[in-house]
């Protein structure tokens, strides 16, 4: 794992914006971006709700503004969406990601993919994303943000690690911290359509963002700790290329942290 600690979370958000928009190159290029434009060239997002991302999001959105950057050869697929809100719901991921990412860029909404759960066969809905994920190439790079549990996606902890999209039940933890979004805890869904942990480690590149104090257990267990079902993020230590972004509170509990920022610093001279 390549552990990058940030100063703060909008240095996150910089930095994220940085490694992305470098490791998708050409795929995100616009005429004015300086780099040659090649029509071929197109990639597929695994894309994060949460307030972690958002501020990715923001620079992604500031520099399609700039025309430094286009999403029009991007085919994306979210990881998960709760059951029993419709789409049109504005707690729904379908809004979140409408509002906070896909109306302000060029992204073809027909190539923006969320799980569907708005239907009678929640399995059939989860076998049809996997389906609809490996013919598009499968994930170039897949945004993810962790659970003060340890989730990826709703990949709670006991999630198996070779798990397709489906179903899965919300622990109380989640629902608790998830409740700031809703009228009450009441009204937090208990269940969501995920990406499965096999579906997350399929991608071909993985950046892991996490800020503020809450995350720093998770992420020590998440990087230091051992592989284990109960940490469903531990299995990213098998990851060939996941990337994790922290700033300093998320970082604060990590053993090795004057290795990773000596490490980083070193790749950088
Ligand atoms: P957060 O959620 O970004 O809102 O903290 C992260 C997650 O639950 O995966």
């Amino acid at each position: 794992m390549r552990i990058i600690v940030c100063e703060s979370a909008e240095e996150v958000a910089l930095r994220a914006a940085i490694e992305s928009i470098e490791y998708l190159g050409e795929a995100l290029s616009t005429q004015s971006s300086g780099k040659s434009e090649n029509p071929e060239a197109s990639c597929v997002l695994g894309l994060a709700t949460g307030s972690t991302p958002l501020g990715l999001y923001r620079e992604w959105i500031e520099r399609y503004r700039a025309e430094e950057i286009s999403f029009r050869n991007v085919t994306s697929f979210n990881l998960d969406e709760y059951c029993g809100i419709p789409p049109s719901d504005p707690q729904s991921y379908h809004s979140f990601m409408h509002e906070n990412l896909f109306r302000h860029i060029d992204i073809d909404p027909a190539k923006a993919h969320i799980p569907v759960t708005d239907c009678d066969d929640l399995s059939q809905s989860g076998e049809r994303y996997e389906a609809m994920i490996e013919e598009a190439g499968g994930i170039d790079l897949q945004i993810l943000g962790i659970g003060s549990d340890g989730h990826i996606g709703f990949n709670e902890p006991g999630s198996s690690f070779s798990s397709p999209t489906r179903v899965k039940t919300l622990t109380k933890r989640t629902r608790e911290d998830n409740a700031r979004f809703f009228p009450s805890i009441d009204h937090v869904p208990r269940t969501a359509l995920t990406m499965g942990l096999g579906t997350i480690m399929s991608a071909r590149a993985i950046l892991l963002l996490a800020t503020g104090k809450g995350k720093a257990k998770a992420i020590r267990d998440t990087v230091e700790g051992p592989i284990t079902a109960m940490v469903p993020a531990s299995i990213l230590q098998f990851h060939p290329y996941a990337t994790v972004i922290l700033d300093a509170a998320a970082a604060s509990e990590l053993a090795l942290i004057d290795y990773y920022v000596d490490a980083e610093r070193n790749r950088q001279s």
